[in-house]
């Protein structure tokens, strides 16, 4: 069992606390920053405030030898991200690393095969995280490695045919991966049953449209219909600039036009969605499935109320995937490489890339300067080695000389980030070179932009969406 960290304080009053009799079963346990410090609390250890919080990346040097970290002095980087810290260990408990800030860095009763730690194995700035994981699933606790995409597609095949009885089915192509991924899943599970809608919003990437009608209606033979609704989209969003408004109002009207086009698509029965672990967890406050307990990030328009006004069940495909596996299933159901190699893309589309009012110029304006981020990066060998990259469009203006004379127009901010999870992330190292290039193509290419700007912020505290 994994005791996982949350954003409470471990002595604040109704803190949550594991239940009890776990720490009888005679299992192994791992407990994360808060899981930790509740099983050291429950245990009989104390957990106090420490003087200061250790937010980012930190040092560890592990001070004994043990199956979950490996050998002692070895020092490695972690993400921490925590205001609690444990200052007395329970019976039985050893520390088997320290930090500056934290001298238990990772506590372990290795009679028990309890072990906690205060940073978080899980994130990509933990050096060597998921070994870290990975010895404690293989190693602690002896579980097989049977998590492959083979199996996970053999299981996702019976699950969907299982659950739909041959009844018909719909699915939101978005030209996402994700929607892509469980259109490829449905059709080869049930092709016959499925019948795909791609609502064209006007707020997609540059020949996004094409690409997912060649793809799936040309090249797999999906059913597919296609909705060109992007002067619905531009008109609802007139003067709106609040982003939350935003999303709901594109939320809102896709289910509008999704439920307009659904009702053309005879004895339909099930509502497929791409929706994918990450959405679960980040729309925990929203009416999805989620827990309740995390804290609400931003609204995930493709976790949503749909189904039941629609009185459609919901299939769910890659629920319980994080994005590396749902390209892995994708890549076994023999995707071509160009679209599972695409970076993801958000449910509401450039709006949330088009800081403020959404107006169909901008989305013009952004739409080729994405195009040529995309193409520098390609150039350089750098697209497969960021997980996500894009353009943003700030609607502030800034001087700047073109040719001999003065101009005045937009700013155009590139974002690239490095992550496997999307729940934290690193701002990418890119090349000089590549900058250089896609700033100037930019600024000559792009009428409308006078300045280019790069975004170093790492998430948290930054998301990887401007809005
Ligand atoms: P943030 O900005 O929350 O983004 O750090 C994390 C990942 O989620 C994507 N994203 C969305 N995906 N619907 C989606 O399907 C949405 O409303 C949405 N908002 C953000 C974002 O592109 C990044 O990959």
């Amino acid at each position: 069992m994994i005791l996982s960290g949350g954003p409470a304080s471990a002595f604040a009053e109704g803190a949550r606390r594991a239940p009890p009799e776990i720490f009888d079963m005679g299992k192994p346990l791992l407990g994360i920053c808060y899981g930790m410090q509740t099983m050291v609390a429950q245990l009989g250890g104390a957990v106090a405030q420490a003087a200061r919080g250790e937010y980012g990346r930190a040092r560890i040097e592990s001070c004994a030898d043990s199956e979950l970290l490996g050998a002692r002095s070895v020092a490695r980087e972690v993400w921490m991200s925590h205001a609690d810290r444990v200052t007395e260990l329970p019976p039985g408990f050893k520390a088997l690393a320290a930090s500056d800030n934290a001298p238990f860095a990772a506590v372990a009763d290795e009679a028990r095969g309890f072990f906690g730690l205060q940073f978080h194995p899980e994130v990509t700035q933990t050096e060597g995280g998921s070994e870290v994981l990975s010895n404690f699933v293989h190693g602690v606790c002896g579980c097989a490695r049977e998590w492959t995409p083979a199996n996970i597609v053999a299981r996702a095949l019976d699950e969907i045919r299982e659950q739909t009885r041959g009844e018909g089915v719909i699915l939101g192509l978005s030209g996402g991966v994700d929607s892509s991924v469980a259109a490829a899943l449905l059709q080869r599970a049930i092709g016959a049953q499925l019948t795909c809608i791609f609502v064209d919003t006007g707020l997609l990437r540059m020949n996004e449209g094409d690409l997912v009608m060649q793809t799936f209606a040309e090249h797999l033979g999906v059913r597919v219909r296609r909705v060109d609704a992007a002067d619905e989209f531009f008109a609802r969003l007139k003067g709106v600039t609040e982003p939350e408004r935003k999303r709901k109002i594109i939320g809102n009207l896709f289910i509008e036009i999704f439920e307009r086009e659904a009702a053309r698509v005879e004895d339909a029965k099930w509502l497929a969605q791409g929706t994918i672990y990450p959405d679960v967890i980040e729309s925990a406050g929203d009416s999805g499935g989620g827990s309740g307990q995390a804290t609400l990030i931003k609204s995930h328009h493709n976790v949503g109320g749909l189904p039941q006004r629609m009185r459609l069940k919901l299939l769910e495909p890659l629920r319980d995937l994080f994005k590396d596996e749902v390209r892995a299933v994708g890549r076994e159901l023999g995707l071509p490489e160009s679209l599972i190699a695409r970076h993801p893309f958000p449910g509401p589309g450039l709006a949330v890339r088009i800081l403020g009012e959404v107006r169909r110029e901008f989305a013009g304006v952004l739409r080729r300067a994405d195009a040529i981020f995309m193409e520098e990066l390609q150039n350089h060998k750098m697209h497969s080695h960021v997980s996500q990259a894009f353009a943003v469009f700030l609607p502030v203006k800034s001087v700047g000389v073109t040719g001999d004379k003065r101009a005045y127009e937009h700013v155009i901010a590139l974002r690239a980030v490095e992550t496997t999870d999307f729940m934290t992330a690193d701002w990418a190292r890119l090349p000089h070179a590549l900058l250089a290039s896609a700033s100037a193509r930019i600024c000559n290419e792009v009428p409308g932009v006078s300045r280019v700007v790069y975004d170093i912020s790492a998430k948290p505290p930054a998301t990887i969406e401007w809005e």
